[in-house]
Order: structure tokens, then sequence, then C-alpha cells
């Protein structure tokens, strides 16, 4: 095991790979501005941003030290310095049931568009893949652009995330009252209350992961974006204690000649009370002049609808999965969270890759806590499935009836993927919230 696993070199398989197509792989040095600087510029176009501007590089520069940051060079072209592809990961913290797990980030996964289609991104994948492993952990992770790229390495949609648009008119609050006050914050403040109710918040919320530094920053308008960040409000929810214990950060987006139908675009919602849930939507959904209100990335069973009159008036705009996950050590994976119940439960994994292949075994007691071993039992419940599944499964995020019935995954009798669905499915549904 590496203790710090920022400072793990150059993956010499993938290096070698890369370099047998004329591409150097390199680790960025978090204090070389010259290449920070270039690897900024790699991903905004890789991501078909703008070029960046002085503030955005000014701002990303936060976060190279809080990261090992990827850099692939072509020394044949006239601008070397400038990577061809580029990936930075980090350890950070994973709620799962029971507790959490520190597990890979893998986040700004790009290839030029002059370099695609020539194994770039699987030598980079499959390095970050070596990478975590060496740092003894025990599960990678990344949020993704296309549903499409990941599987082929393992990973697995783990969490979804609802979108939604309310009609505020015709909603109609019925939620209970509040005894707590809402007071609105400038950023600064906002900030100061956030960064304690987002982690509590992360760590009471399975599928949600830790944000620190500038990420955490962004979540409250990027400084590089002025106009977007004087757009943001926040409304702070404290309890009749005054003790802060919620967070809404919105904008408000206007009509075209209608003063009467603004929409407000909620950012983010964090609460760590009932109350300050009920009372940041009643605010929200009760604003002046406002006919609209959007969310994104909120959980699929989100207890809005309960608290309006009509939810119709909630109307999905979007469904999809959000976090994905890749299990390399199951052992320590799945003796790292709690069960939903007692009982015995075998899995039997296929891995390409040859990370989590072969079988193990959960016995979970019925206070949730369990023993996981290797090996399978010779007889009761097991699963045989591919290593991806073991990744939708493992927060409970995905319904192992649903991927039996799929054909997706075998059952060794009938009820086993029931049993597994008793065991890992947490009281709600795991979300993640953020991006990463
Ligand atoms: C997606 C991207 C990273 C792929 O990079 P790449 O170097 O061309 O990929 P590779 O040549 O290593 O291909 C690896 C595999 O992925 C597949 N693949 C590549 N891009 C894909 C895409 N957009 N959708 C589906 N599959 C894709 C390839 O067919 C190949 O499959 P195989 O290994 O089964 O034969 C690159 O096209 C890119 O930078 N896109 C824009 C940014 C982006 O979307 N990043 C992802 C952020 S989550």
């Amino acid at each position: 095991m590496h203790d710090d696993a920022l400072s793990i070199p150059v993956d010499a398989t993938a290096a070698a790979a890369l370099a047998a197509g004329g591409l150097r792989m390199t680790v960025v040095d978090p204090a070389d501005a010259a290449a920070t600087r270039a690897w900024a510029h790699a991903i905004a176009r890789g991501f078909h941003d703008p070029a960046p501007t002085e503030e955005f590089l000014a701002e990303l520069a936060g976060d190279f030290p809080g990261q090992r940051t990827i850099g692939i060079h072509d020394d044949g072209l006239i601008e070397p310095e400038l990577p061809v592809a580029t990936v930075a990961s980090w350890p950070a913290a994973l709620t799962v049931p029971g507790g959490e797990v520190t597990a890979w980030a893998i986040s700004d996964v790009t290839v030029a568009p002059t370099h695609r289609r020539r194994g770039i991104a699987r030598a980079m994948l499959e390095s970050e893949l070596r990478v975590a492993t060496l740092a003894g952990l025990p599960l990678a992770m990344l949020t993704v652009s296309e549903a499409t790229i990941y599987t082929r390495y393992g990973f697995g949609a783990a969490t979804w995330s609802t979108d939604y648009s309310v009609d505020v008119r015709r909603a109609g609050w019925v939620g209970q009252e509040a005894p707590g006050r809402i007071q609105l914050v400038g950023r600064a403040a906002a900030i100061a209350t956030g960064e304690t109710l987002f982690e509590e918040s992360r760590r009471a919320t399975v599928g949600d992961v830790q944000i620190v530094g500038h990420r955490f920053g962004r979540l409250f308008g990027a400084p590089s974006e002025p106009d977007e960040q004087r757009k943001l409000r926040f409304a702070r929810y404290e309890d009749e204690h005054g003790t802060a214990r919620g967070l809404a950060t919105y904008r408000l987006i206007e009509l075209a000649n209608d003063f009467t139908g603004f929409t407000v675009e909620l950012k983010q919602l964090v609460a760590t009370t009932d109350d300050a849930y009920r009372a940041l939507w009643r605010f929200l959904l009760e604003l002046d002049l406002v006919s609209t209100v959007t969310a994104g990335l909120r959980p699929i069973d989100e207890p809005l609808r309960w608290l309006v009159r009509d939810p119709r008036m909630i109307r999905t705009t979007e469904v999809r999965e959000h976090l994905w996950l890749r299990v390399l050590d199951p052992v320590a994976a799945f003796a790292a969270r709690s069960y939903a119940g007692g009982g015995r439960l075998g899995f039997r994994v296929a891995d390409p890759l040859g990370y989590a292949g072969g079988a193990f075994t959960i016995t979970a007691d019925a206070d949730g806590t369990a023993a996981v071993e290797a090996g399978e039992p010779e007889e009761g419940p097991l699963l045989e499935l591919p290593v991806d599944l073991l990744g939708s499964l493992y927060l409970g995020g995905a319904s192992a009836v649903a991927l039996a019935a799929a054909g997706r995954l075998t059952e060794r009798s009938p009820g086993d993927a029931a049993l597994a669905d008793r065991l890992l499915r947490p009281a709600t549904a795991p979300v993640l919230t953020t991006w990463f």
C-alpha cells in the first residue's frame, strides 16, 4: 500500500503502452505553473469549453495540490507542452450504509479530438485502477458525460438522480410549519454556514462524496464567473435555537417581458433536519413573482411530492444515473458498509481486468454488521454477475431483482436476488448531489 496516493509516480505499464504510440505520460507537478496552465487549457478544449480566462486558471491552480494530475503529451506537435489527454484523481470519502469508505475519485478525462480512438483513454483508465489499488483503495468512482464509456473498465452505474420542474402556482403547499426562520445571506456567509452543513448532510446521504477545497467553493459560484456568481442567492434555515440546519442556493431567471414569471433554478439544497428541508422548499415554492422552480441531481425518492397538494405539478424532466463505481477489492468494499438485515449471500464475479474476479460471501447479522470473506458458500443464495454490476449493487442503488429479470445476473436459486435487495438497499435511495 502507498501512504501518499497523490505522489504515486507514473504508471509504467500505461506509460510503455503510450510510448509505443509516440506519446509521453507525465504526472503534472502542482508547483509547475506552466504545466498546470497547459493542462487546464487541455481540459477546457476536451470538454468543448472556451479557452480558459486568467481568472479560471488562477482558480483551477487551487485544485492541483489536492489531486494526482496526469497529462499525455505528443512531442511531435507544434505545441508539445499542451497535453493531448488529461485525467485527475484523488482519494475522497464516499458515504456508504453505516459509514464511509475512501474511494479513488477520477475526473477530467479528456482526449484531444486529434488523438481519439487510439487507446489513450483505455491506457489512462487502466492506469487509474492500478494506482487506486496501489493506494490500497477498494473502489474507484467517477461521474460521466456519456453512459457508454466506462462499463468496459468495470464501472457500473450506482446512483440515480432526478431533475424536475415544479409549477409553483398550482402545486400548493400542504406541509407542516417549521419552527425556525429563514434569512438570506451573502456568499461568504453561505460558505461559512455551508461547510459544516454540507459535510453533515454528506455523511448522512448514502452515495454522496466529500467535496473539499476549491471544488467546494465552486458550489457557491465560481469566482472566475463573476456574472454567474452575482446571480446566486443563498437562503439559510436556522432552527428555533438559531442553529443553521439548511441552506438553499438558487438563482432567478427572468422570462422575457414577464416580471411575474421568474423561474427559480435550485442549484443545491442541503438540509440536516426535516424541518429545514420543509422550510426551504416552502420558501422556494412560495417566492413571489415566480412561476416555476427547477431542480437537478435530486434524490429519486424526494419527500417533496408529499408536501404539495398537487404532486402532478412536480414534473420529472430527467432520471439518470450519476455516480459510477468500480469495485477493486470486493471483500474490503463490502466489509466497509452495513446491511439492512441478516442473511448470507455469495457473489461470483467476473472481472476481465482481474481485480475483483472470484467469489466472496457476506454473512450479515440482524443488526446490520457483517463478516465478508473470500470464497463462495457451498449452498444457499448466490449471485453470479460481471464486476460493473457489482458496482451498481454496492450502495443498493440498483435492484438485483430488476437485474435478474433483465437477465443481467444469474441467481443460484429463485429468490436470491430478492435477498440481495433486502440486505443491500438502504432506507432511502442513494444519491450523489454534486459533480466531482
Ligand atoms: C471519451 C474519450 C475520453 C475517449 O477517449 P479515446 O482515447 O478516444 O478512447 P480509446 O481510444 O481509449 O477507446 C477506448 C474504448 O472506448 C470506446 N469509446 C471511446 N469513446 C467513446 C464514446 N464517446 N462512447 C462510447 N465508447 C467510446 C472505444 O471504442 C474503445 O472501445 P474498446 O476498448 O471496447 O475497443 C474521448 O473521446 C473524449 O475526450 N471525449 C470528450 C470528453 C469526454 O467526454 N470525456 C469523458 C468525461 S466523463
